[in-house]
């Protein structure tokens, strides 16, 4: 009988390698493992091996670096995608475009099946799974994760040592790593509790802010239309850009993020964070569009940036409000060039310069000196007309209410004299 074939996403981890023998078993399949390089360091040393050695008949390890910079942090960074405010969002970016590799990997093979090892309580599940049921709706997808019978971590080291599924040392962490070129997450362990201090060993590209250098390191960052291109004035390629900030970021203690969020299936989980280049860049790239981009515009884009987060973070990457977002953002960016100077100190951030071509910032408009051309006398008109439905508010509705400002009458006692019905009280 032919054998079911199954795309399993591999990280080499512990999880995924006990899933591949229990799908082996339990579908009598073919397996065949994926593994997206998004620009991690650590993560893929000896994983080719390793998979072959759990016995699947094939092994993809596909460095989607490239496509991941270009085609999904480039657009969240000009959309100025930060979950809750402050997450850049490595592993919910990344989560699309390991589905579409899957997807990839599956259909040049002909698999009608795919399994990932998340857990059925986290975003992952529903990032892959919402993902590859828009780009592949007729594969099925398993969660082994979901269904099996292990109950904790020693369980499947057990069934890896009676199963010769080899393992390496580093499962002794205490801690779940996610990692890619934007980012590390980290969670688990002491982390659950949130009023314990991460312990030094949790974070794993940062220096402590405290050990960090006691001179401020300055980058220039050069934008053009809200992409980064140049560092320091030197032209580099997105990936080599990214990876130096990491270094020059981590190296001063900047990026990390301890962070009480909002998962989409409705718990609360705390998780630390290490986004030193994606920390520096969305904010000289903000400070770049507080120059350039008219009032209104970036009002709204900031409105417009938290649904963004949102969305990404909560799976939806391939949605058609995705691209409706992108096409808003891409027109704002038209005119985000130009050069930002950022202080990398002890951890923080702090911008010491900004220019552009497009910078609506006249000085003329701004200055105190003499060379002021501002019309200081078109105030007096414009307060007017501006505060006169303030005014008229005052005069009619707060008069009714007992004269009082905060509509309540010297007493304390809540005014009710001449209420007219249509105005709440
Ligand atoms: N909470 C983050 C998210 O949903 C990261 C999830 C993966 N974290 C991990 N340590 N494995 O995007």
């Amino acid at each position: 009988m032919k054998k079911v074939k199954i795309v399993v996403a591999y990280s080499g981890g512990l999880d995924t390698s006990v899933m591949v023998k229990w799908l082996m078993d339990k579908y009598n399949a073919e397996i065949i493992t994926a593994t997206g390089n998004l620009g991690q360091k650590k993560e893929l040393i000896g994983v080719e091996e390793k998979a072959k050695k759990t016995g699947v008949s094939k092994v993809y390890l596909q460095d989607r670096t490239s496509e991941f910079v270009e085609e999904y942090i480039f657009p969240s960074l000009k959309a100025g995608a930060l979950y809750e405010g402050v997450y850049p969002m490595a592993t919910s970016l990344g989560r699309p475009l390991l589905a579409k590799m899957l997807v990839d990997v599956a259909r040049k093979e002909g698999a009608t099946m795919v399994a990932h090892g998340c857990t059925g309580k986290g975003n992952d599940q529903v990032r892959f799974e919402v993902s590859i049921g828009a780009l592949a709706p007729d594969l099925k997808v398993l969660a082994p994760l979901r269904e099996w019978e292990f109950t904790s971590r020693e369980e499947e080291m057990a069934y890896a040592k009676r199963h010769n599924i080899p393992v390496s040392a580093t499962l002794a962490s205490p801690y779940s790593i996610d990692e890619n070129i934007w980012g590390t997450s980290i969670e688990c362990g002491v982390l659950e509790d949130p009023m314990v201090e991460p312990p030094e060993d949790a974070y794993q590209r940062t220096v402590s802010p405290q050990k960090a250098p006691d001179s401020a390191t300055s980058v220039l960052i050069d934008f053009e239309q809200g992409i980064p291109v140049r560092l320091d004035g030197k032209a580099l390629d997105p990936i080599r850009l990214i990876h130096t900030l990491n270094e020059t970021g981590g190296a001063n203690g900047v990026g990390r993020i301890d962070l009480v969020e909002n998962r989409l299936v409705g718990i609360k989980s705390r998780e630390i964070y290490e986004a030193p280049a994606a920390c520096i860049l969305h904010f000289a790239h903000t400070e770049l569009e507080r120059l350039t981009l008219d009032k209104p515009v970036f009002h709204m884009k900031k409105q417009l940036s938290a649904e963004y987060a949102n969305l990404v973070y909560n799976g939806l990457w391939f949605s058609p409000l995705r691209r409706s977002l992108d096409a808003f953002v891409n027109e704002t960016q038209k005119t985000v060039t130009g050069s930002v100077k950022v202080k990398l100190y002890k951890g923080t951030l702090t911008v010491a310069g900004r220019s552009s071509p497009y910078s609506l910032y006249n000085t003329k408009l701004a200055t105190y000196t003499k060379e002021d051309q501002f019309d200081h006398r078109a105030s007096e008109g414009f307060i007017k007309i501006y505060g006169l439905p303030l005014k008229t508010f005052h005069q009619v509705q707060l008069q009714m209410n007992g004269n009082g400002s905060n509509g309540r009458s010297a007493n304390g006692k809540q005014a009710t004299a001449k209420q007219p019905k249509s105005v709440p009280a």
